[in-house]
């Protein structure tokens, strides 16, 4: 009904491995009834016959047959709900090492995230260790550009619902936030504990020292994302089309700014200008598109083959930057050896894709503090941040993370597989 009134975020879900993220999520889109009650109850034969009844939430996430028997998330998983506010899609991020590259491509398209942390002893430990994936992710969440976070304290049963355990955790969590940017004052941290439903959209009297909000309400607290009308216009290019009777048709989403029949659009790197004649979104006839909107565009004074996917359209008065080189904070995935000046991988940035070279290793950064590790590496390995200066193989259109975020980050990618995942922080533009 008012879904679509409502504004929409993507939700990421964190956290170190068995933190309980997939079984929290599980049990409370099953509380707030966002699950049939009859899948559950199926879900709960079949853990049943493993002998591992506490596995049913999670089920609701962890969807793949691989991962029910290991009991664990490897792919991202979907899912949809409401709160009062907002209507979220949720990302379910394994936790597991191995499967890092999947939460980051999740980070990357999430406005928000929920950090789950087990309360349980050993495992708070573990996950705030130097090799702990609360640290990683709290990092790379930072590093992907997610500025909205809460935190759940979970698995409060195992500590018999300790006010004193919770502190703890709280403190230890907020420190590692702190240093790596985020402000912390007004961050809700609730105990939950998903198996017995406990803050989860109710307040538990099992926590009366805890006076709320629930994590049903936490989610609330998130802003909604804002919707750059006031910036530049940027459409990056995904398709062109040619249509007889109307003309050429490029296909993109409107990432900033305002688009208006009749505006002058200049398509960047090709430098083709046109008028724009007509705009359509979802075989609707629209006079302006803002922000978020997917659209077609006839434009008028440019032909079909002059386009390409990967081109960004913007005005004629602050058209597009091509880089001649750029400079990026990176987190390097994965890589099987070590990554030194002169690698030359893909560059994956919105739409666009072209061939990129490491020019220069500026700074080796310690990805669990932040600061500086080595000035000038000379090769850099997986699980290093660093600053690095690129060039790409062919004209892109590229900006910095802090004035367009959309066209400010971006992915390295080398025979299939994702190397390095990081935002823009500096831009050369192509003289012309
Ligand atoms: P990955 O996706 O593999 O990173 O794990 P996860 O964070 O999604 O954890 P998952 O939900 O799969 O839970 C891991 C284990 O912790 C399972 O055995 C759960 O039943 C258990 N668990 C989850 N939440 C709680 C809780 O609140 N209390 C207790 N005691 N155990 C929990
Ligand atoms: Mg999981």
């Amino acid at each position: 009904m008012s879904s679509q009134k409502k504004p929409h975020l993507n939700l990421v879900v964190i956290g170190h491995v068995d933190h309980g993220k997939s079984t929290l999520m599980g049990r409370f889109l099953y509380e707030i009834k966002a699950i049939d009650e009859r899948i559950i109850r199926e879900y709960e034969e079949q853990a049943k016959k493993l002998g591992r009844e506490t596995w049913k939430y999670a089920w609701v996430l962890d969807k793949l047959k691989e991962e029910r028997e290991r009991g664990l998330t490897i792919d991202l998983g979907f899912y949809k709900f409401e709160t009062k506010k907002y209507f979220f899609t949720l990302i379910d991020a394994p936790g597991h090492r191995d499967f890092v590259k999947n939460m980051i491509t999740g980070a990357s398209q999430a406005d928000c995230a929920l950090l789950v942390v087990s309360a349980k002893e050993g495992e708070y430990e573990a996950g705030i260790s130097p090799a702990g994936q609360t640290r990683e992710h709290v990092f790379l969440a930072k590093t992907m550009g997610i500025d909205q976070l809460i935190v759940a304290i979970n698995k409060m049963d195992t500590v018999d619902y300790k006010q004193e355990r919770y502190e703890e955790v709280k403190d230890g969590i907020s420190k590692l936030l702190r240093m790596v940017g985020y402000k912390v004052s007004e961050l809700p941290f609730v105990p939950t504990s998903a198996w017995n439903g406990d803050n989860v959209v109710s307040l538990s009297d099992r926590t009366p020292w805890y006076k709320g909000p629930t994590l049903y309400e936490a989610f609330d607290t998130f802003n909604e994302p804002p919707r750059p009308t006031d910036k530049p216009l940027r459409i990056p290019i995904q398709d062109v089309y040619s249509i007889r009777g109307v003309g050429t048709v490029p296909v993109g989403r409107v990432e900033t700014g305002v688009l208006k029949v009749g505006d002058r659009v200049i398509f960047m790197p090709p430098k083709v200008v046109g008028e724009v004649k007509s705009i359509e979104t979802h075989h609707t006839r629209i006079e302006q598109a803002i922000p978020g909107d997917n659209i077609g565009f006839n434009v008028k004074g440019v032909e079909r083959t002059q386009l390409r996917r990967g081109d960004v359209a913007g005005h004629t008065n602050n058209p597009p930057k091509v880089a001649e080189e750029f400079v990026g904070r990176i987190f390097v995935l994965y890589h099987p050896t070590a990554i030194a000046a002169g690698y030359t991988p893909v560059l994956h940035v919105h739409t666009a894709t072209t061939p990129v070279t490491f020019m220069e290793l500026v700074q080796k950064i310690d990805p669990r503090t932040g600061s500086v590790a080595e000035e000038k590496p000379s090769f850099i390995k997986q699980g290093d941040a660093a600053i690095v200066r690129f060039k790409p193989m062919k004209p892109v259109v590229i900006e910095r993370y802090q004035d367009l975020p959309p066209l400010g980050r971006f992915a390295i990618r080398d025979s299939g597989r994702t190397i390095a995942a990081g935002t823009v922080i500096e831009v050369k533009e192509v003289k012309t």
